[in-house]
This record gives C-alpha cells, structure tokens and sequence, in this order.
C-alpha cells in the first residue's frame, strides 16, 4: 500500500469543485478511502496563509512573496494531509497543488520555472501528483462563472491575459507530462462534463489505483 496522490486543477471557473463532489461521490460508492485537501490550505496555518494570499491588503505582494507563500502552505499541507494519508494507504485528493504554481506563478506572473522546480524539490522530495485531472476551460468562459459567484479575490482579479497565460502553462505541461494528466474539456454543458470525467475514472483511474490502496 503506498496511497494514490490525485491532483486536480484548472482555471477559476472550470469546475474543479464539481469534479472533486463527482469523485468523492465516485469513491464512496467504490468503497474506495480517501480524504480530501486544497491548496493554498488544508491546514490552520496554510489556511491564514491562504487568506493572505487571496484578500486585498492595502500592499502590495511582490511576486517572489506569493511564490514562497504558496510553497509554505504547500509544505504545511504535506506535513499535515498528504504524507499521513500516502502512508495511510489512502486516495489523497488534493484541490490544486504544484502544477497551479507552474501556471500561475510560472505561466501568469513570468517566474523563472527553474526557481519553481527547486523550491519543488525543497519542500516535496520526490513526491510528485500520480494523477492530475486537467479542468480546461476558455478563461473568458471561466471568469464569467467565477464572477457570477461573488466578489472577485486578489488573484482572481487579474487581467485575462494573466489567465490566457495560467492556461497555456497548464495545457503545455499537459503534453509535457501526459502520463501524469487527463483533460478535461470543461467548457461543455454539466451533463457532458460529468460524463468526460466519470470516463477517465472508470478507464484510467480504476485500474491505475489496483493495488496501491
Ligand atoms: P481556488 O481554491 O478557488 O482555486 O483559489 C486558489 C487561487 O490560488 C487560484 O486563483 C489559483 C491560486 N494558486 C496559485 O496562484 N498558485 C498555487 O500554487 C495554488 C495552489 C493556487
């Protein structure tokens, strides 16, 4: 048993949310354990850093302290959720993780990927999602989802070439680590989507969780 770390991700708007609720749902009924986390949070303290990072401060963050933030509640995270439920043998289901860093960070604010890759190995070892679901969406469909849910956050503020970039970053390192990624084309009407991802569940996921929980 050596737990299965499945990651998901995708722009503001894509519909993460439905997709982890579709999952859980699915894993319940498989009689599959699993526990649940998100980043930035997971934790007491990676949650009061997450509302660093997300609320308006009369200051501005620079870009080098939203990085190190993301990775301190990442660290916080593994620390706390993901190592215990790996090693508990479980399917650790993580809201975004490092691939978000990758886009955002990476693709969004113009960070060096190779300053991210270090601070990867830094706070992660070797541990590396076994499963990315890819929510992809067009940002100008996404960011009219997001905004019809209420007051835009610090990030979610951004001008939408930030997220033209954050998008581009997520689907090249969809072809760049394909074995890790499945995606999802999330623009299409709810039924359509929930039937894409109960697909890549029932072909891709089922077997490739066989014996590691
Ligand atoms: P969400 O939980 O609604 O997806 O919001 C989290 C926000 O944080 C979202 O705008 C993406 C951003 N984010 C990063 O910029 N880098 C990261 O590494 C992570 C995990 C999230």
């Amino acid at each position: 048993m050596s737990g299965f770390f499945l990651t998901i991700e995708g722009c503001e708007g894509a519909g993460k949310s439905t997709a982890v609720n579709l999952i859980k749902e699915w894993m319940s009924e498989k009689g599959i354990e699993f526990t649940e986390t998100r980043e930035p949070g997971g934790t007491r303290v990676a949650e009061d850093i997450r509302s660093l990072l997300l609320s308006h401060h009369g200051e501005a963050l620079s870009d080098t302290t939203e990085l190190l933030l993301m990775f301190a509640a990442r660290s916080q995270n593994l620390f706390h959720n993901i190592e215990p439920g790996m090693t508990a043998g479980k399917v650790v289901i993580c809201d975004r993780f490092t691939d978000a860093t990758y886009a955002y960070q990476g693709g969004g604010r113009g960070l060096d990927q190779q300053q991210i890759s270090t601070l990867e190995n830094l706070v992660q070892g070797s541990r590396r999602p076994d499963m990315t679901i890819l929510m992809d969406v067009d940002p100008e469909v996404g960011m009219a989802r997001a905004r019809g849910r209420g007051e835009l956050d610090r990030i979610e503020q951004e001008k939408m070439d930030f997220f033209e970039r954050v998008r581009e970053e997520y689907l090249n390192r969809s072809k760049v680590f394909s074995e890790q990624y499945e995606v999802i084309h999330a623009g299409g009407s709810l039924d359509n989507v929930k039937q894409q991802i109960l697909s890549v569940l029932d072909r891709r996921l089922a077997s490739r969780i066989k014996g590691r929980i």
